[in-house]
């Protein structure tokens, strides 16, 4: 994942709601693990809610981005560290909740095991999990331009070339943590929104423009796409993004999970 400017810059604006689901299973005792924490943007709003919260991630350019959002915060409860977040570095039962958000779906079953065999070693007894995770079944788009339906497609043709049940991912998030020892206590879905303002749709139409031409020449070299469709999607978010009454929102499902 790239951490430029723009992108910390868009996470940072959905930073605060997008745990608002877990925060009524946090308290200012809590310890947080924030795995695959990104920019920090999430851990540093639920840093002033709890006692102690520490981010990892693999990304090192990711981590610069959270220290520097840290410093900017000066909370004196707030780490961040590079780590792994199959293998991670802290005695079993140190925390009382980890958190993952946007980072489960794409990892592979071996890899998705060794994760949250990982944070069940080092949650407590009784601490919580919460996943917030992408399902494209539930979101909502208008109007449905061909080449923005063309380019929803392509994103499908790389997750699907992985593996086929990525995109659903979302709303099977229950039965894996079940399937992982933990006991589901609560589900939901909430929405980002690409389309309050013009703003936000200039913002949604060069998201789709980054990561179409980031992912346009992967596709593109493993036979998945031609460059003309990577054209026609370009065009098709060019046209959304002109029409004053086009919505976007973007579906993500949260599950919290308890340890017993
Ligand atoms: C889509 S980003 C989400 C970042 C953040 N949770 C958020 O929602 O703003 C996924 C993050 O997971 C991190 N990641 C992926 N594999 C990882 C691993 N094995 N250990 C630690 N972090 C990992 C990536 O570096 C990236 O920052």
């Amino acid at each position: 994942m790239r951490h430029d400017s723009s992108i910390v810059a868009f996470q940072q604006k959905r930073g605060g709601d997008s745990a608002a689901f877990f925060v009524p299973f946090l308290t200012s005792q809590t310890t947080l693990l924030d795995a695959g924490c990104g920019p920090g943007t999430i851990t540093v709003a639920l840093a002033s809610l709890v006692g102690k919260a520490i981010g990892i991630d693999n990304e090192p350019k990711a981590l610069a981005a959270a220290n520097a959002l840290a410093a900017e915060a000066g909370l004196s409860n707030l780490a961040f560290a590079e780590a792994d977040m199959t293998a991670l570095p802290f005695e079993d039962g140190s925390f009382d909740a980890v958190f993952f958000h946007a980072v489960l779906y794409h990892q592979s079953p071996a890899r998705l095991t060794r994760t949250l065999t990982e944070a069940r070693r080092v949650l407590k007894p009784g601490g919580f999990v919460a996943t917030r995770d992408a399902d494209v079944g539930g979101n909502v788009l208008h109007p449905e331009i061909e080449g923005v339906r063309l380019a929803l497609d392509l994103w499908q043709r790389w997750y699907e070339h992985d593996d086929p049940a990525a995109l659903r991912f979302g709303r099977r998030q229950s039965s894996i943590l079940r399937a992982h020892g933990f006991t589901p206590v609560w589900a939901g879905a909430s929405y980002i929104n690409h389309s309050a303002d013009a703003a936000s749709r200039s913002e949604a139409v060069a998201d789709a423009r980054r990561s179409l031409l980031g992912l346009g020449p992967l596709l593109v070299g493993k036979g998945l796409a031609t460059d003309r469709e990577i054209q026609l999607a370009l065009a098709g978010w060019e046209a959304w993004g002109a029409d004053p009454d086009a919505v976007y929102f973007r579906c993500r499902c949260e599950c919290v999970a308890r340890k017993d």
